[in-house]
């Protein structure tokens, strides 16, 4: 494993409705955090200002976690229009096809990474087959986040975005080529009581191969989100530590 510091890993999930209530935390994670997501609720009600905003105080990189999914001539020029706020990552469905994928790299050109989103981690195998989805690929969640993986390796996206036990897998098949990004995160001992449904503890995933992790709710919801993150930083750092020591 490349060694890295461990808050790098760390990508907060700024999942608030404003920028009134995103400020708070951007400013108190600032340094704590390698990274800092903006998802669609956020972006659709503030819009640029949100980037400008943790561009001013956040401190670290930029994630704007727009997955989007439209015809191909659609996407290439949502994607120019993404490059354009220099951002660091970007996403895009993988699930509709490769002329779409191909497209969003195009229209990102280089300014920002494409990031190709394989299946939601809040997605479980009967909601795949509720979707019409081949028996062999709906009851192994993993055969179709492989063949998108593919799909988005073939198109030139930078990374995907997976499950964390998805990794051992991807990284067998894609090695470096392709940026393990993995949300459905819960800190060891926390149980996802929410939507989430194929989750991985921070020390799992990074010993698995993830080069990010994207936590929210665990930090957004913590009484002390700083005290949350840092937590999550130490469980990191105890996995590259140990690879460190050859253990
Ligand atoms: O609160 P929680 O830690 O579950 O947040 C996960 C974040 O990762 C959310 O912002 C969600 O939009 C995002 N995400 C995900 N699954 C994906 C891609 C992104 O949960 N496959």
């Amino acid at each position: 494993m490349t060694r890295r510091p461990a808050k790098d890993y760390l990508v907060f999930a700024l999942d608030v409705p404003s920028v009134a209530a995103a400020a708070p935390l951007v400013e108190r994670l600032a340094g704590a955090v390698g990274m800092f997501k903006i998802g669609l609720e956020l972006f659709v009600r503030e819009g640029p200002a949100v980037v400008a905003l943790v561009r001013r105080h956040g401190g670290g990189r930029i994630f704007l976690d727009l997955k989007l999914h439209d015809i191909p001539a659609t996407v290439r020029r949502a994607m120019t229009a993404v490059a354009a706020l220099e951002v660091d990552f970007v996403t895009v469905h993988c699930g509709e096809s490769p002329a779409m994928l191909q497209a969003a790299v195009e229209g990102a050109g280089g300014r920002v990474k494409v990031l190709g989103v394989t299946v939601l981690t809040s997605v479980a195998s009967t909601d795949l087959s509720a979707a019409g989805l081949r028996p062999e690929l709906a009851e192994d969640p993993g055969r179709l986040v492989l063949r998108r993986a593919a799909m988005a390796a073939e198109a030139g996206c930078d990374g995907i975005v997976c499950a964390g036990h998805e990794l051992v897998m991807l990284k067998g098949h894609f090695g470096h080529r392709l940026l393990a990004v993995v949300p459905g995160i819960r800190p060891a001992g926390e149980v996802a009581g929410d939507d989430q449904r194929r989750v991985m503890s921070p020390a799992e995933a990074v010993a698995a191969g993830a080069d990010y992790l994207v936590v929210g709710r665990p930090i957004r919801d913590a009484a002390d989100p700083l005290q949350a993150a840092h937590r999550i930083v130490e469980e990191i750092a105890g996995v590259s530590d140990r690879d460190e020591m050859g253990i």
